[in-house]
């Protein structure tokens, strides 16, 4: 006999179908500019290589998260209730949510659902077990979606704390931002909280040696969604005649990262109408990461009527966590 509780995974995910992932990926290699969505890189060795990023010196997003986490939580555990339900979307390792859960009040966390939202199956699948072991009494329901899609599978009985950490917004296109958060918005109750973790403009030296770890774990888990891509549609990439690009645009305020080609290749799917030509030199753009200003959390609440109630920063003010409301 086993005293582990039980956890319940939806699989929203899956129901999507297999014609829109093959179009989605042809699509964007059709493109001149050639492109391949960053949804793309979190199969089980994305997310391990992406929890080996968080570790690394030069990432310092987690880190400074985290810290200011562990500074506000007694004052965001104010805000959970008894029976709150905590979604968190994009949830990979779970890891920052367990700094909340530890401060509120064991009474209260044992009545707590914790609701994990995120593309990765594996990611879900891990770390509910972790978090079912550490925090014996709590209700797990993971959710395996598409957060860009709609905000239909939240449940609504209760009260809710929403988080979305790591900056995770930022990897969206601009208007796929707004239309997250509006999503957010038209879901939000009154006494439901939104905290929203967004990493800010810096110098570009600390942004670039972010992206650009001598240890190489960031090439490699950018190579890695070539990788996720041949399993998905069959394609024939050749990780080995890429490499890792990741630099700072200024302009746009983001870190790109890109694949060059060190060689001209012909790429085949069965599933491709035609072949796609990649010439020697050409880049396959894979990530973008924003980085954004107090003035980007004032439109926020401008365009999407959400409140801003507090924004917590760490001393160098390089990373921010808003609490919105609604
Ligand atoms: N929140 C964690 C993990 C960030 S990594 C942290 O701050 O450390 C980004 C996470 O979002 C990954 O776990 C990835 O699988 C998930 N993700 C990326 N795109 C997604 C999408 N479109 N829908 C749902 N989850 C997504
Ligand atoms: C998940 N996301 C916020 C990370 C980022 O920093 O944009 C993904 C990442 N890409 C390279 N390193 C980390």
């Amino acid at each position: 006999m086993t005293n582990k509780q039980e956890f319940k995974i939806n699989d929203v995910l899956h129901r999507s179908s297999k014609e829109e992932i093959v179009d989605e990926i042809f699509q964007g290699l059709s493109k001149k500019d050639k492109y391949i969505s960053c949804k793309f890189f979190y199969d089980s060795l994305g997310s391990k290589l992406f929890e080996e990023i968080t570790r690394l010196p030069e990432y310092y997003p987690s880190r400074t998260e985290k810290n200011i986490l562990k500074k506000k939580s007694p004052e965001i555990s104010k805000y959970i209730e008894h029976k709150t339900d905590i979604v968190e979307l994009g949830s990979g390792d779970c890891s920052k949510i367990s700094i909340i859960l530890s401060a509120v009040d064991y009474s209260i966390r044992n009545s707590l659902r914790y609701i994990p939202v995120d593309i990765s199956i594996s990611a879900i699948r891990d770390s509910a077990a972790v978090l079912q072991e550490r925090y014996k009494g709590i209700g797990v329901y993971g959710i395996s979606a598409d957060f860009t899609r709609d905000m239909g599978f939240i449940p609504s009985a209760s009260k809710r704390l929403i988080c979305f950490f790591g900056s995770t917004l930022g990897n969206l296109p601009a208007e796929e931002q707004t239309e997250l958060l509006n999503g957010l918005k038209n879901i939000m109750k009154p006494g439901d909280n939104l905290l929203l973790g967004i990493d800010m403009v810096k110098d570009s030296e600390i942004l670039e040696s972010a992206y650009n770890d001598k240890s190489s774990v960031t090439a490699a888990f950018n190579k890695n969604i070539l990788n996720v891509v041949n399993r998905l549609v069959n394609t024939d990439f050749d990780t080995a005649q890429f490499e890792h690009l990741a630099f700072y645009n200024n302009k746009e305020s983001r870190i790109e990262m890109h694949l060059r080609a060190l060689s001209e290749m012909e790429i085949y799917s069965l599933h491709f109408p035609e072949k796609i030509v990649v010439r020697k030199g050409e880049t396959i753009h894979t990530e973008n990461s924003r980085k954004f200003t107090y003035a980007d959390i004032s439109k926020f609440s401008l365009l999407t009527g959400l409140n801003v109630e507090n924004v917590f920063m760490d001393p160098n003010k390089w990373f921010s966590l808003v609490q919105f409301i609604a």
